[in-house]
């Protein structure tokens, strides 16, 4: 199946371009720069802007199926240029949808977050038909907005769609400041951790590697006009991340700081509808996945691999631009 993946160029999205090719797939990559961990002429590129009516229309056609990621999914990004963020993940989200209506593609995957479950007003495990509250963030009101165009697209025009609420993920490629990383290099730097509070807060992981054998997933025929949660069952404490990284990398001190007031309070995610319907679930255990990740690190130095100087250049601005990942 040719399928095109929109920030297929980005961390979640490369990966799904390989997990693709590992199932059989075409994968076809719509992105603002060239994927800094393939080889241009490994992978069909079409370079664009999701808010070029025509470039979308393009890249669409002639696939069968879209995966959307691209978006900002960076939350200081999204703080520091709203305007940016909804062009990017609200509207370009249905320039996605719109194309793919025109070009009538089968199935649209979209890759939202478990942050839509923040605020629920659910007392105990969370799964996919748990109420959701309006958000308080904007990054979470934008993918809420992104899903809302999904369903409203699907049962006015009909096509296929899929949601994919994921987790938080990890692993090789990850964006520099997010967690892991952050605490993987002042490890190898060694210089202590410093922990928000006491440090039992947890979130449910993904290794980015079965995350994206969860997003080719929802290709199945079984996921059409469904939602699922993507998520790893692990709950795993701030702590207990820091913990992993002193054994694998170094031990360094432990520093407790004041609790952030915006860290964003979920209850436990169920991943039994991926489970039970596709046959998905995040197999990595989370010690595995830091040790890979610190692998690949010392591998690539935490550089892009397998590509050119000017791709290499592109995706290093990418990372500038990038801060902090969701946690
Ligand atoms: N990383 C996380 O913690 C996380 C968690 C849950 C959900 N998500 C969602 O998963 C998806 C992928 O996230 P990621 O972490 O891989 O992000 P990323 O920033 O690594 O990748 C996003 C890609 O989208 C591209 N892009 C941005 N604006 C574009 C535009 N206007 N036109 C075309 N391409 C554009 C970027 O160049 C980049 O390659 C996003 O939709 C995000 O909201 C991410």
């Amino acid at each position: 199946m040719r399928v095109l993946v929109t920030g297929g160029s980005g961390f979640i999205g490369s990966h799904v371009v390989d997990r693709l090719r590992a199932h059989g797939h075409e994968p076809v990559i719509f992105d603002l720069v060239h994927s800094p961990h393939h080889a241009r002429e490994d992978v069909a590129t079409v370079i664009g802007d999701l808010a070029d009516r025509e470039a979308t229309r393009r890249a669409v056609r002639g696939c069968t199926a879209v995966i959307h990621l691209a978006a900002v999914a960076d939350v200081n990004e999204v703080v520091a240029d709203p305007i940016r963020a909804d062009r990017i993940n609200v509207h370009g989200t249905q320039m996605i949808l719109e194309a793919a209506r025109q070009e009538e593609i089968a199935r649209v995957v979209y890759g939202s977050t478990v942050w839509v479950y923040g605020n629920s007003p659910v007392e105990g495990e969370l799964d996919e038909d748990s109420a959701i509250a309006l958000p308080s963030h904007l990054y979470t009101a934008t993918k809420i907005a992104g899903e809302m165009y999904c369903r409203s697209y699907n049962e006015l025009y009909g096509g296929e769609h899929t949601i994919l609420r994921f987790g938080i993920p990890y692993g090789p490629r990850a964006r520099p400041a997010a967690v892991v990383p952050a605490f993987v290099l002042r490890a190898q730097r060694g210089e202590a951790l410093t922990i928000a509070g006491d440090g039992r807060q947890t979130r449910q992981f993904v290794y980015v590697e079965d995350l994206a054998d969860g997003v080719v997933a929802g290709l199945l025929p079984a996921a059409a006009d469904r939602v699922f949660n993507l998520v790893g069952e692990e709950e795993v404490s701030v702590r207990q991340i820091a913990d992993t990284v002193r054994e694998l990398v170094a031990p360094v001190p432990l520093v407790h700081g004041p609790e952030r007031p915006a860290d964003v309070h979920i209850g436990h995610i169920s991943g039994a509808r991926a489970a039970t319907e596709l046959g998905w679930r995040a197999e990595t255990p989370f010690e595995e996945g830091v040790r890979r990740y610190v692998d690949w690190l010392a591998v690539t130095n935490g550089s892009p691999v397998a590509a050119d100087a000017a791709s290499i250049a592109g995706s290093a601005a990418t990372v500038l631009r990038q801060e902090s990942a969701e946690l």
